[in-house]
């Protein structure tokens, strides 16, 4: 006959409070093993080809898909042109032209530029042929460093067009007339690229003179 005294009634519960914690331990254990199991390698990429038109002409790549355009610029294609600033949209140093439209491509997926056109400084002008925008910003004295004046000339490339097709910005005062190209349409159009130097007055004007197909 068994003569153990029964558990008092806290330690009764201790017990099944270990018993417990000690099952869901082991549960959790085997499920995060598992889980884990089930990833696939840390290292394997996800590649996807991408055909597209970089400066005129076809180009072809092999990419993963998370890449962004600016690294497959500057690191698959060698393009250094288009210079990275912050990485996340927030000073236009990365602007690009995909069919003719501004881009940061530092956030724009490479992979989604199949059957693009794609422009970058490099394709502006040639060797001792400048584009009309490099010769303004370089007549203007429109940058110091110069970090940010691949974007900011990309930029005013789009603009001028922009303002040809009648685009209005946010501070177009009538919508109805044609846009008039006064100091603050540029500043507003061009306050996505952003100059550490302070270069603006500058660049507004080699903006201007570019517009105005001065340069
Ligand atoms: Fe793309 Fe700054 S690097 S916006
Ligand atoms: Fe230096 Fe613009 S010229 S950041």
């Amino acid at each position: 006959m068994d003569e153990t005294p029964p558990d008092p009634p806290s330690n009764a519960r201790r017990r099944f409070l270990i018993g417990t914690g000690a099952i869901t331990t082991s549960l959790a254990a085997v499920s995060h093993a598992e889980y884990f199991s089930q990833q696939p390698p840390a290292m394997q990429a996800y590649t996807t080809k991408v055909v597209f038109k970089l400066n005129g002409e076809p180009r072809e790549l092999e990419l993963d898909s998370r890449v962004t355009l600016l690294d497959a610029l500057r690191e698959k294609l060698g393009l250094m042109g288009t210079k990275k600033g912050c990485d996340r949209g927030q000073c236009g140093a990365c602007t690009v032209l995909v069919n003719g439209r501004r881009v940061n491509s530092c956030l724009t997926l490479a992979a989604t530029l199949d059957g693009d056109d794609v422009r970058t400084i490099e394709g502006l002008g040639k060797s001792g042929e400048p584009h009309p925008a490099q010769r303004a910003f370089v007549e203007r004295d429109a940058l110091q460093c110069g970090y940010c004046t691949p974007g900011q000339v990309m930029s005013c490339v789009a603009l001028v067009e922009e303002v040809r097709a009648g685009a209005p910005s946010a501070v177009t005062a009538d919508l109805r007339a044609p846009v008039s190209l006064t100091d603050d349409e540029i500043r507003e159009r061009m306050s996505g690229n952003i100059c550490r130097c302070g270069a603006y007055v500058n660049i507004v004007a080699a903006v201007r003179d570019v517009a105005e197909g001065k340069a």
